[in-house]
């Protein structure tokens, strides 16, 4: 498997992918990912299986960077795997890159995600997040209710830890 960061050129790949895991929640489309990939306090990174020089995505996930430079705050806005790659570490290793950015910056980080996601869930609570509030309806147009969820920032969670 190979990361990196995703370009403008990946975009048509990710959207397919996107319309395969969030098919019901309002997927977002190659020019919604185009803009993502090309704004400049957002971070997306996709992983590839690579067969005779062959790139396959496999999987992606992106944060955005919010708030004054120095004091950030972070935004998962996406993570995902295709459903033949997933439960092999592939989120995992997504997943610890987005928190190190994050941490790297003494930053919170903040998502949704649907309250009957329980894979998802169970992956940021190992995290460190904990559930915040219960948005209803925050899905459409399946109408799911999603949990917003905080992982404090490192120096908060060091602290808390003595
Ligand atoms: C959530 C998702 C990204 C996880 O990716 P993955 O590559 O399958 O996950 P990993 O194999 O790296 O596992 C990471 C953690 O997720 C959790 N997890 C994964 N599959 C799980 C399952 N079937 N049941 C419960 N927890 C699970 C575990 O905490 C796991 O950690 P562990 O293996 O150390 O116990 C993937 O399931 C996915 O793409 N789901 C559909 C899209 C989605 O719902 N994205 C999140 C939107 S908010």
């Amino acid at each position: 498997m190979k990361v990196r960061e995703l370009t403008i050129a990946d975009a048509t790949k990710v959207a397919e992918l996107e319309h395969v895991l969030f098919a019901n929640d309002s997927p977002w489309s190659r020019d919604v990912f185009v803009a993502q990939f090309a704004h400049p306090y957002t971070f997306y990174l996709g992983t590839f299986d690579e067969v005779d020089g062959n790139e396959t995505l496999v999987g992606y996930a992106g944060v955005a960077m919010l708030g004054p430079r120095d004091d950030p705050e972070f935004e998962v806005h996406t993570i995902g795997v295709d459903p033949a790659y997933q439960g092999q570490g592939i989120g995992r290793a997504m997943m610890d890159n987005l928190v190190h950015t994050a941490d790297l910056m003494d930053g919170p980080m903040f998502l949704e995600v649907r309250t009957d996601n329980a894979p998802a869930v169970a992956m940021y609570e190992s995290y460190g997040f904990i559930r915040l509030a219960v948005r209803k309806n925050y899905y459409q147009p399946s109408g799911a209710d999603a949990f917003s969820m905080m992982r404090h920032r490192a120096s908060e969670r060091e602290r808390k830890s003595r």
